[in-house]
């Protein structure tokens, strides 16, 4: 547990972030996977002074950022949960529930082997996830204390992403919609839905005064970093795109370019991901780029 601000808690394990924003009335803000969440649930039995958490917050409908909702409603049974109209829409389809539980089984399989986890994180699903509170651009959630968390739209990783700014503390919860953070230096382009609006998107965060930025996944940009990160986050989408468009010129197969950006970016965190379901990401950002020509 660390405190990037006087009312922002970081948890987890690096892989999978959690927020806590505020004391009273809180929220938290990310809600991984269960195997994520099993470690988050350790982490908040021992801490002291626990905050009053009365939302669970969302950013988007993949897989190891809402599996961890039943473990999370578990601690926070009268927590509501938060999430964009899209995610709402997505997350009571039974059939697409039923796949995103089925990938974080993976996960959790992966995490055992690898010694991240001693025992089998909980293993509860859910048919559907009910979304209790649907938000969108210009929304805000009342936190306590005079506090809020003002909603942004956040398009181009997902149609379902959202940012949320804690304009109380300057801290900007972007999710995955700039980057899969596997280190300071390496950060995946995940510009999966559409390149443009993941660009705009990531202009559209640097335009917030912002001291830290709470990305979903590895070290959380902080102070003179954050401008830095953006930077980085920019120039690493451009140069997936730059290299997945001279490869398609150069005549390279889609499977076999697939092949050669999950060598690229399927590392660190990543790496425990179903390797089925990581391919079908990088063929995401190859069509994504042809959309572009
Ligand atoms: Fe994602």
């Amino acid at each position: 547990m660390t405190n990037l601000t006087d009312n922002v808690m970081l948890m987890g394990n690096g892989y999978f972030n959690y927020y806590v924003v505020g004391r009273k009335g809180a929220a938290l803000v990310e809600c991984g996977t269960r195997a994520g969440a099993s470690i988050f649930a350790k982490q908040w039995a021992q801490l002291k002074n626990k905050p009053d958490v009365q939302y669970i917050v969302a950013l988007h409908s993949h897989f190891d950022h809402v599996c961890g909702i039943p473990v999370l409603r578990k601690i926070f049974p009268d927590a509501k949960l938060v999430a964009s109209k899209q995610a709402q829409k997505i997350l009571s389809k039974e059939r697409i529930v039923k796949e995103l539980f089925r990938n974080d089984a993976i996960v959790s399989e992966s995490y055992l082997k690898n010694g991240l986890l001693q025992e089998k994180p909980d293993t509860h699903e859910e048919e559907v996830i009910t979304v209790d509170m649907a938000v969108g651009e210009g929304d805000t959630v009342q936190l306590g204390e005079g506090f809020e968390l003002r909603i942004l739209d956040a398009p181009g990783h997902s149609v379902c992403s959202i940012g949320a700014y804690f304009e109380g503390e300057q801290a900007m919860f972007v999710s995955d919609a700039a980057g899969y953070r596997i280190s300071k230096d390496l950060l995946a382009p995940v510009f999966f839905q559409n390149y443009g609006s993941y660009i705009n998107t990531i202009k559209k965060f640097m335009s917030y005064p912002t001291e830290a930025v709470g990305v979903a996944h590895g070290d959380v940009p902080v102070g003179k970093e954050v401008e830095q990160f953006y930077k980085q986050a920019v120039a690493a989408a451009e140069e997936g795109f730059n290299y997945i468009k001279t490869r398609l010129a150069e005549g390279v197969g889609e499977d076999e370019l697939a092949e050669e950006l999950f060598k690229r970016y399927i590392r660190g965190g990543l790496a425990f991901y179903p390797r089925e379901m990581m391919l079908g990401a990088m063929h995401l950002l190859i069509q994504s780029v042809k959309a572009e020509l």
